[in-house]
């Protein structure tokens, strides 16, 4: 069901109470979808995120010759993979929102020979391609920036036998030493990434997973992968999304007397970092029925915490939280004393500058937000008032305010929360039966 565009959160006299299966991990879907459609032979996919964003992805490598059979329910489906042997696209690729899908793509399309494009939305026409241009360059593909902005969307690309490298990340970022691995994968050698923090592992462990000879330093610093490579399809379970089931995990911390269980949330622990950050916040989150799968991934319960104090946030720990720190900051505006963010310059350049649009929504509900170039402090304690908000075209800023909007007094109503399915299809309706329950 398509998502609202305008949603308003109320006022929650009551708790939050019950349990919630939020939806399959964005980043592992993605990788899914890549390694899966490159295969050999079929896989059962389990749990794969039916957003936007993935089912862009998806679509695009049916374009390179995947094909997918649809099993019982939307996210469960075959997969069959195109035997190493991708077709060149038809038509133009659209990744819509999603930077993930567009720089992990890129990777794969950089090592392929023959021409493609990839084109997004206007959020994903602005955010920097450089980053990946540049490495992909140094391999030996043609990557051309032909967006407006200079070095963005659309990308043309003219793919071919490529060379390793020795890659040193200028920013820590997933995606980037994701394209990095994936063009490596392709390539004849070792290629290798050195990155300045660990980022999400996904898929390195899905290169585990696909028998895909891949190393990893012990700090996870250094990671290589010599190829090419012969993927060989492989069935997989996709645990919940961390990043998903955080709006929850800030929304019973702040709203008295909730208590609620998320099912089967992945607990990568490169990807975990909410729960210390806000068990150091002096919220009340156990974990249980953790299972240790190539993913490990459990069961989170939260109760109300009446005393939420401020903490300090950065360093090697923001990629670990590089997209809760929205929802962060709203649990910082409902704790006591100040939290300061340092160190995350990188989220002025994801689907929204998330600084900018994080501390303006803050402050107009009645919050002391301090904006600095690389974070802010936001100091805590006063009671927030409801307030009519913009999303800024990003589905990360409509979820955290509508769960702010669910402990501050009156009404909070959102505009343009139309592309919360990028990420989190039914948010909209768990929000709406926690408010009625
Ligand atoms: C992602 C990595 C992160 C994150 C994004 C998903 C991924 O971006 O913000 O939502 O799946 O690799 P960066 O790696 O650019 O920081």
């Amino acid at each position: 069901m398509a998502t609202s565009e305008r949603i308003t959160a109320r006022h929650c006299a009551h708790g939050l109470l019950g349990s919630i299966r939020v939806p399959g991990d964005k980043s592992i879907s993605h990788r899914v979808a890549i390694l899966g459609a490159l295969a050999h032979g079929s896989m059962r996919v389990e749990n794969y995120l039916c957003s936007e964003d993935c089912l862009n992805t998806l679509r695009a490598m049916q374009q390179l010759g995947a094909t997918v059979t649809p099993g019982a329910a939307p996210q469960d489906f075959t997969l069959t993979g195109c035997g190493m042997r991708p077709a060149a696209p038809q038509r133009d690729i659209d990744c819509g929102n999603s930077g993930t899908g567009m720089r992990l793509m890129a990777g794969v399309l950089a090592a392929l020979p023959f021409q493609s494009r990839m084109f997004g939305d206007r959020s994903l026409s602005s955010r920097p391609m450089k980053r990946i241009i540049d490495p992909l360059t140094q391999m030996g593909a043609r990557v051309e920036a032909c967006g407006e902005k200079p070095g963005c969307a659309p990308l043309r690309i003219t793919g071919g036998t490529l060379h390793a490298i020795d890659y040193t990340l200028p920013m820590a970022s997933a995606q980037v030493k994701s394209a990095v691995l994936l063009a490596g994968m392709l390539t004849h050698g070792t290629t290798r990434v050195h990155q300045p923090a660990v980022t999400r592992d996904h898929t390195e462990r899905l290169f585990t997973h696909f028998g895909i000879p891949c190393s990893v330093s012990a700090d996870g610093l250094d990671i290589a992968v010599t190829g090419p490579v012969d993927i060989t399809a492989r069935d997989i379970t996709i645990p919940g999304d961390i990043s998903s089931a955080a709006f929850w995990l800030v929304a019973a911390s702040i709203v008295p007397g909730s208590e609620l269980t998320l099912r089967n949330v992945g607990l990568n622990p490169t990807r975990n970092g909410i729960i210390p950050v806000l068990q150091r916040m002096g919220a009340d989150i156990t974990v249980s029925h953790r299972v240790d799968a190539g993913e490990p991934y459990g069961d989170i319960t939260v109760r109300h915490a009446p005393h939420l104090h401020g903490t300090d946030i950065g360093g090697a720990e923001i990629p670990n939280i590089i997209d809760e720190i929205p929802i962060i900051s709203v649990a910082a505006a409902f704790a006591e004393g100040t939290t300061t963010i340092r160190d995350a310059a990188e989220l002025r350049v994801k689907e929204s500058d998330r600084i900018a649009t994080t501390a303006g929504n803050l402050r107009a509900m009645g919050a002391n937000v301090e904006e600095r170039a690389d974070g802010m402090a936001v100091t805590g304690g006063a009671p927030l008032h409801g307030a009519t908000l913009q999303s800024f075209d990003d589905h990360r800023i409509a979820m955290s305010f509508l769960v702010a909007g669910l402990a501050a007094q009156g009404e909070t109503t959102l505009e343009g929360c139309g592309n919360i399915g990028t990420s989190y299809p039914g948010f909209e309706e768990t929000l709406c039966g926690l408010e009625q329950a």
